[in-house]
């Protein structure tokens, strides 16, 4: 197997994931927030995240979407999997996506969620490719901006796995 070295370790992680919970407490107080964790790479993140948000009204729901291509390039196209269970109409919805890469998904989700009318509609991503961008969007909450490599762990997969890295590496080339 390639050699996978750590980009930002489980610490770094932690750290920066309580500093956004922290902010995310602060702006809504005790007001109800959705947490919409996009399925399957968002799910550690989420976990994290919500343990640290002080907030008693947290409702957890989860969609699914995939975009064709290959593993490692979008075409651009969006198709939605599994939806929301949750009726979010009028409600404080923030959007939980493990990686913003080339924007086609988030473009997606957020014109998708938008469209059932929550009250407010954030997002939130940990990681943020800003070179590899093709579709334009404003982000309400970032982890860290990397460089244009293909990382894996923490959520994120090479083929289905490497999810279960406890950090967020990238496969030696
Ligand atoms: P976008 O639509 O190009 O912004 O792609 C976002 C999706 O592509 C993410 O939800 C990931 O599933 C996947 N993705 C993009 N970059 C990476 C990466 O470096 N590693 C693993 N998955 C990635
Ligand atoms: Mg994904």
């Amino acid at each position: 197997m390639e050699k996978i070295n750590v980009l930002i370790d489980e610490e770094k992680l932690n750290k920066r994931i309580k500093e956004i919970a922290e902010q995310i407490s602060n702006e809504y107080k005790d007001e109800e927030i959705v947490l919409v964790c996009i399925l399957k790479g968002a799910v550690y993140f989420t976990i994290e995240l919500s343990k640290n948000i002080k907030n008693d009204s947290i409702i957890l729901d989860f969609m699914k979407v995939s975009s064709y291509g290959n593993n490692t390039e979008t075409t651009g196209k969006v198709e939605l999997k599994i939806d929301l269970s949750t009726n979010i109409e009028n409600k404080n919805v923030i959007i939980v996506e493990d990686i913003l890469d080339t924007g086609y998904t988030l473009n997606y989700l957020y014109d998708y969620l938008k469209s059932k009318n929550p009250k407010t509609l954030k997002i939130c991503v940990l990681l943020d490719k800003k070179d590899r961008r093709k579709k334009s969007i404003d982000v309400d909450y970032t982890g860290f901006e990397i460089e244009n490599k293909f990382v894996v762990g923490y959520g994120l997969d090479y083929e289905e796995k490497l999810r279960n890295l406890p950090y967020v590496g990238y496969i030696e080339e």
